[in-house]
């Protein structure tokens, strides 16, 4: 594939139709980290309708890191109610303590040491706000990858290679946004909307005729 006009066209279909949501203020790269890191647990586990009326709420509650680590447990619980996975809400808890005292992390590497920080969340972070390069790796992305690549049963290393490789070093956090909201939007996991696709010419499962099958249900 030709790499540089194939992320051209996602860039340029995401500055066109990328999903304004609230955590997507500042500029690329350089985005507040408590907003994006508050919102990535968030949308771990909820839907981005949903979500964004959780982060409204959380962000009201508290809208500083500062705010989030002297709060009493209960009250970060009581504002978690409804999104579930309680363990997430006592993990930003803890890490807001860490953060408060430390300072938030420059690199992915110092994300990921924080409590409740995987990877998938130490690189939306550290892309998102830092401008580092670091891809992620999601439901959205694996789907669209593995259809760009024609690739019907991706394993998780053959997907985290391909969206190094794709990732856009220049705009590392739209890219990856750019991808998710494809994944969300367009390259649905039922019906993929092909026409409106700015990187169908690429796609290796549409060259196939049945975009749908990619990828393959998992096997359990
Ligand atoms: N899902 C998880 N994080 C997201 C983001 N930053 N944009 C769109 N969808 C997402």
């Amino acid at each position: 594939t030709d790499l540089p006009a194939l992320r051209a066209a996602l860039l340029a279909w995401f500055d066109r139709s990328g999903r304004a949501l609230p955590w997507r203020v500042g500029p690329e790269g350089g985005r507040d980290p408590y907003r994006v890191w508050v919102s990535e647990v968030l949308l771990q586990q909820t839907q981005v309708a949903r979500g964004r009326v959780y982060f409204e709420r959380f962000m009201e509650a508290f809208p500083t890191v500062e705010a989030l680590a002297s709060a009493p447990i209960d009250a970060v619980l009581k504002a978690w109610e409804g999104c579930g996975y309680y363990a997430r809400a006592r993990n930003l808890h803890r890490a807001a303590g860490i953060i408060a005292q430390e300072g938030f992390p420059a690199h992915y590497a110092g994300w990921r040491a924080l409590p409740g920080v995987g990877p998938y969340t130490a690189a939306a972070v550290a892309s998102l706000s830092g401008g580092e390069a670091r891809a992620v790796n999601d439901g959205n992305v694996r789907r669209v990858l593995a259809r760009l690549g024609g690739e019907r049963q991706p394993t998780e290393r053959w997907v985290q290679a391909r969206a190094d490789e794709l990732l856009d070093p220049a705009r590392p956090g739209a890219w990856n946004e750019a991808v998710m909201d494809l994944g969300a939007t367009v390259c649905t996991p039922k019906n993929p909307k092909c026409p409106e696709c700015p990187v169908s010419a690429s796609c290796a499962a549409l060259a196939s005729g049945d975009p749908a099958a990619f990828p393959a249900p998992k096997v359990r």
